[in-house]
């Protein structure tokens, strides 16, 4: 059933362009949105976002989406917190809540616990026969198919595709889109199977920087805007499977604490495509390479023509529009952690101490 792969998690890294696809499939046709009737936005005042782990991370994401996008105001928590927290909700409000599985028992925690507080509970789920989507009011399918290895990679892109679909529709209600913008945002998302494939092409080249970086007993990861969710992602996949120590910043804390772990023996993975906010984060990079940190930026040809000259490694990914970025760069962060691992030999589909599905507190 792995298709050839040696492990599912590489099979299901290179299903990514196929289950987006599907993704936008169901939910754009026509070139208009097709979300359900019920996802109306107009009277929402404002979104409470909850997950955990990887699909928490795919909500921090996409509170840039809709923040910037639908100018709908929007919180996140990870369900651990959120449900023993018990915080004041407003009638006005929706919840959101996202899981691959639908079990994970701190997210229906959590669910539970918005019933008859807000106006309605939608879950982004990948199983729709999950407690999490039968307990909601609205059940959203990713369409990333059944996800075998431990670690979440094609959930993860296709949480995030469907969420991006959701804010669009926001944009819309609230009337902050024209047609046409939205139909630039649409065709963005319409071009990522494809850059996808171009992406993981890059598989050799990211395996051999795998063997070099699978040496690190830390790796700091760092991103500015909607990238910085992604680094927290990727230091998380990293230290999942490769059991190396990796932490995820926001570049703009670098200098509030973590530029003291600076040394030759740290790599810095930068992602950091050519967007409006990459000379802030050239910035930062260059207070890391002058306290002789060695820095691996993962940018397009333009952003490592302008920065890559110093940089211990570079890996030059296409063009994407700057919105929808994160989606696309998930994938050099998994290739990352997947080949790091392979490098290790530690075992990629049943990392030690983890469960596909925590049903437990
Ligand atoms: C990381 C990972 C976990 C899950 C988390 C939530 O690779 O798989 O962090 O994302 O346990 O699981 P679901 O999405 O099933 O609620």
């Amino acid at each position: 059933e792995k298709a050839g792969y040696k492990h599912f998690m590489a099979k299901e890294i290179a299903e990514q362009p196929v289950v987006i696809a599907d993704a936008l499939r169901r939910y754009v046709q026509n070139g208009a949105l097709q979300l359900p009737m019920e996802v109306d936005f107009s009277a929402v005042d404002r979104l409470t976002m909850v997950a955990c782990g990887t699909a928490s991370y795919a909500c921090h994401v996409a509170k840039y989406w809709f923040e910037q996008i639908a100018g709908l105001p929007c919180e996140i928590d990870i369900a651990s917190e959120f449900r023993y927290r018990e915080p004041p909700l407003s009638p006005n409000q929706w919840a959101l809540f996202v899981s691959q599985s639908g079990e994970t028992a701190d997210t229906l925690a959590a669910l539970r616990y918005t019933r008859d507080k807000v106006a309605k509970i939608v879950a982004v789920v990948n199983v729709p026969t999950s407690s999490i989507a039968r307990e909601s009011d609205l059940a959203l399918p990713i369409m990333a198919g059944i996800e075998v290895g431990v670690a979440s990679t094609k959930a993860f892109t296709c949480q995030l595709t469907t969420l991006a679909l959701l804010a669009l529709k926001a944009a819309v209600d609230r009337g902050r889109l024209t047609p046409e913008t939205l139909a630039t945002h649409l065709s963005d998302l319409a071009a990522l199977p494809g850059l996808m494939n171009h992406a993981l092409a890059l598989g050799a080249s990211i395996a051999a920087i795998a063997e070099e970086l699978s040496e690190a007993q830390d790796v700091l990861f760092l991103g500015r805007g909607a990238m910085f969710p992604l680094a927290l992602e990727g230091a998380l996949k990293l230290k999942e499977i490769s059991y190396i120590h990796a932490e995820g910043y926001a570049s703009g804390e670098l200098k509030h604490g973590p530029i003291a772990l600076i040394s030759p023996q740290v790599p810095v993975i930068v992602l950091a495509p050519r967007d409006h906010l990459f000379e802030k984060t050239v910035s930062n990079m260059q207070e890391v390479m002058a306290r002789h940190g060695k820095v691996l930026l993962i940018s397009d040809a333009k952003g490592i023509a302008e920065a890559g000259m110093e940089c211990w490694k570079t890996i030059t990914m296409p063009e994407v529009s700057d919105a929808f970025a994160p989606i696309l760069y998930a994938i050099p962060a998994q290739l990352l952690a997947y080949h790091t691992a392979i490098a290790k030999g530690t075992d990629v589909d049943q990392p030690r101490n983890l469960a596909k599905s925590v049903t437990v507190e």
